[in-house]
């Protein structure tokens, strides 16, 4: 299948594509070569992390190489605890000693941690540089690698630190999805279904006939599922942007227990997904309670997470520390929790819910879980 090109374009931002393809990682210098912001770069920095380096990033690197460019690397643990204070001094030492400057920008291979690791330290270095996105995780090509958030955690909370900058250009290449282990698999499809019942009945449906498929990892459906979560966020991120209007903030359906369920049992003990697909399930149980969300689609939205290979969590988040971690999420406003509600697949409410309703829908939810 010949490789898509996806044009994103964001008010009051520079444009950029998005290239989504079999094995275009080879031809990652080339295309480079044809984005303006990187075109002239003197020096880019290749952050990768310490599974995804010995697979890709000598291919990566000859082929910024091959397209003439000087490129130093750097190389992060795998895993969460590299999206810190700690590791973002660390690269920015690095990059000072190695004499980057403005002109120079920042090429993340990598997850979402090295995508938002990369992007975060691109656009504070010397105030700013490009970045380049390389997602190879299916997290990262159907979410974080577009849009321009960038972050690090912090022990009180994820993604508490970061800023908005839109990437120079993003090269998924859809050949390195093969050597994905079950679980971060698992973990994209989380975000792939987040996306589907917050687009429109046009995805959902399509994700419910082809959620087999997906969760067997074939070609044709792998693609679509990640051009049609693409071309969604670019549409959601062109209306805002910082997430400033009210309108962004729905990306984050069943985040909001996800998150505290990350942070209180341990950053990647769950994945990201595994986390957001318990949430959603929680979500779409508060809606219901709450007479907004239709009991049926909470019932389809759980079948299509079995089906995707997300069953319910083994593990129940303390309640007390699960509303303490809540609160301090980014929706948050004047102390009260808001949470993405769902009225219809595509039709959503950002509603400020009592601490008591949350704190009752929370504890009948794990109560309503299989035996942990
Ligand atoms: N992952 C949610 C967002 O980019 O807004």
């Amino acid at each position: 299948m010949p490789a898509t090109r996806i044009d994103v374009q964001i008010p009051g931002e520079h444009g950029y594509d998005v290239r989504v393809g079999d094995a275009i990682l080879a031809a990652l210098g080339r295309e480079c070569r044809g984005v303006q912001a990187v075109a002239q770069c003197p020096q880019l920095l290749l952050i990768s992390d310490s599974n995804v380096a010995p697979l890709y990033l000598a291919c990566a690197k000859d082929s910024l190489v091959g397209a003439g460019y000087k490129v130093c690397d750097i190389t992060v643990d795998a895993g969460e605890s590299s999206k810190s204070i700690a590791v973002a001094g660390e690269v920015w030492e690095a990059m000072a000693l190695l004499g980057l400057g403005r002109d120079c920008a920042v090429v993340s291979l990598g997850g979402g941690v090295v995508g938002d690791l990369g992007a975060f330290v691109a656009s504070t270095f010397m105030r700013g540089m490009p970045v380049v996105q390389v997602p190879t995780t299916l997290l990262s090509m159907v979410d974080s690698s577009v849009g321009g958030k960038t972050g690090i955690n912090l022990a009180a909370g994820k993604n508490l630190v970061g800023t908005f900058m839109q990437p120079a250009y993003v090269c998924a290449s859809t050949d390195v999805l093969s050597t994905l282990p079950e679980r971060e698999w698992a973990c994209g499809c989380g975000e792939v279904a987040k996306s589907a019942v917050i687009d429109s009945d046009d995805f959902f449906f399509w994700l419910i006939d082809n959620a087999e498929a997906l969760r067997r990892r074939e070609q044709a459906v792998v693609d679509e599922a990640i051009c049609r979560c693409i071309v969604f966020k670019a549409g959601v991120v062109a209306q805002d942007k910082t997430e400033s209007r009210g309108v962004r903030e729905y990306l984050n359906y069943g985040h909001t227990l996800a998150h505290a369920i990350e942070a209180l049992s341990g950053y990647g003990t769950y994945s990201h997904g595994a986390a957001v697909a318990e949430g959603m399930r929680f979500a779409a149980f508060l809606g219901t309670r709450l007479g907004l969300t239709p009991a049926e689609l909470a019932d389809t939205q759980g079948q299509l997470l079995d089906a995707l290979g997300l069953a319910r969590l083994d593990w129940r988040a303390p309640l007390s520390e699960a509303m303490e971690c809540m609160k301090r999420d980014k929706k948050v406003r004047g102390g009260q929790l808001r949470f993405v509600l769902l009225r219809d697949v595509g039709d959503w409410a950002l509603l400020d819910v009592d601490d008591q309703d949350v704190a009752d829908a929370l504890e009948s939810f794990y109560d309503a879980a299989p035996a942990l």
